[in-house]
């Protein structure tokens, strides 16, 4: 990545609000018109880090750069950035017009330039018909909209989105997404937006960053972070994940869950762990495969202990032996279609596969769930 290139850096950003700390040696950087997301769960300080940015919060330690300048101690009206909250937080008692004027106005504008680049934001976010509207007249979604409208009036050249979406229902959201992706890439505008939501930030981004309690733990492109979640964590909050925690490794490559013996073709920080050591193997539902060619690797003889419809697929939960005494249980993701060729049925007996490349393993004990 050319530096020239670079719009915003966090260097070694840290956040403590008493002895509690919200936010711990932060850094990433975002390319000049690229989509972040900050994903993570409530509380992990998403927003204690939209606001750094944006400076309305001011960090501990470490520095906020914008094009190559250190803004650290800048004020939210010097650095250009707009702003969209999560409750919608426009002014009630204005119409939707005026709320998206509101910034422009103390920018000293003519009141005509005011009136045409509102009526052009009002298009932009297909509101047009809309302006003469107060809040409580329109939706969730067009209030959001208004809201988008009123953060990009006056051009920022950084868009700050802390879960815009999340109070929309479903569909609303759902719509919304793609809108605001296609304004971004049609402005071109350096945008990070804060979200709980992983299917959010996979369809939006193009580059998430993982918080886990106030540390970045994983910075990639949605792929990278599904398909090579950096820790459990990741793994478990981004889609579901199978942890198969009685793993103990053999050698590099090579692990035994109970009697079972796993070959895995990508270590990740267990190469250097000595024979013997406990690991956590982990792979994604839909990676559990279920015909197989008797002579590959990875085979496990398991049992149809549940089985959840879910229209295009079926939640199958396995069970395989872990030990004499114990069954531990795996779950697959299979295709209704396969259920049905197959037969499969609850108490039926299966032979999976786990492919030794979509199998992950892990240093650390599983996460508790989210
Ligand atoms: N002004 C504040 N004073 C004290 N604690 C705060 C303050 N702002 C946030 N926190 C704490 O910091 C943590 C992260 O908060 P926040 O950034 O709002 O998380 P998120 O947006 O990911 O839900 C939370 O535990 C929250 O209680
Ligand atoms: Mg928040």
């Amino acid at each position: 990545m050319n530096a020239h290139d670079i719009y915003l850096r966090l260097a070694s950003v840290s956040k403590t609000f008493g002895r509690f700390m919200a936010l711990e040696n932060v850094s990433f950087q975002a390319q000049r018109g690229e989509f972040l997301c900050v994903l993570g769960p409530s509380g992990c300080g998403k927003t204690t880090l939209l606001r750094v940015v944006a400076g309305l919060e001011k960090q501990t330690r470490g520095d906020v750069f914008i094009e190559g300048r250190n803004v650290s101690s800048l004020p939210v009206s010097k650095r250009n950035v707009g702003i969209v909250f999560q409750s919608y937080a426009l002014f009630p008692n204005l119409t939707a017009r005026q709320n998206i004027a509101y910034g422009l106005k103390s920018q000293g504008q003519s009141r005509q330039a005011i009136q045409r680049r509102v009526g052009e934001l009002l298009e932009l976010v297909g509101l047009q018909g809309m302006g003469r509207k107060h809040p409580a007249k329109l939706s969730g979604g067009q209030q959001q909209r208004v809201a988008l409208a009123r953060a990009i009036a006056v051009s920022p050249d950084l868009l700050l989105l802390d879960e815009p979406l999340s109070a929309l229902d479903a569909k609303v959201r759902v719509m919304l997404r793609g809108e605001i992706r296609q304004l971004q890439q049609r402005l071109g505008i350096t945008t990070i937006m804060v979200t709980h939501d992983q299917e959010e930030a996979l369809t939006m981004a193009d580059r998430i960053l993982v918080i886990d309690r106030g540390r970045l733990v994983q910075d990639g492109t949605p792929r990278q972070v599904y398909d090579k979640p950096a820790t459990p964590f990741v793994a478990g909050f981004i889609g579901a994940m199978n942890f198969i925690a009685d793993a103990r490794k053999i050698e590099n490559g090579v692990y035994d869950i109970g009697e079972t013996r796993l070959r895995v073709s990508a270590e990740n920080g267990t190469g250097r762990l000595p024979a013997g050591s406990r690991v956590t193997i982990a792979i994604r539902p839909e990676d559990v495969m279920l015909r197989h060619d008797p002579s590959a690797p990875n085979l496990l003889e398991t049992r149809v202990a549940a089985m959840e419809y879910r229209g295009s697929l079926f939640r199958i939960d396995l069970k395989r032996r872990a030990s004499m005494e114990n069954e531990a249980t795996i779950t697959a993701d299979v295709p209704s279609e396969t259920v049905r060729r197959l037969g499969i049925t609850l108490n039926s007996t299966l032979p999976v596969h786990l492919p030794v490349d979509r199998l992950r393993v892990y240093e650390m004990k599983i996460p508790a769930t989210n």
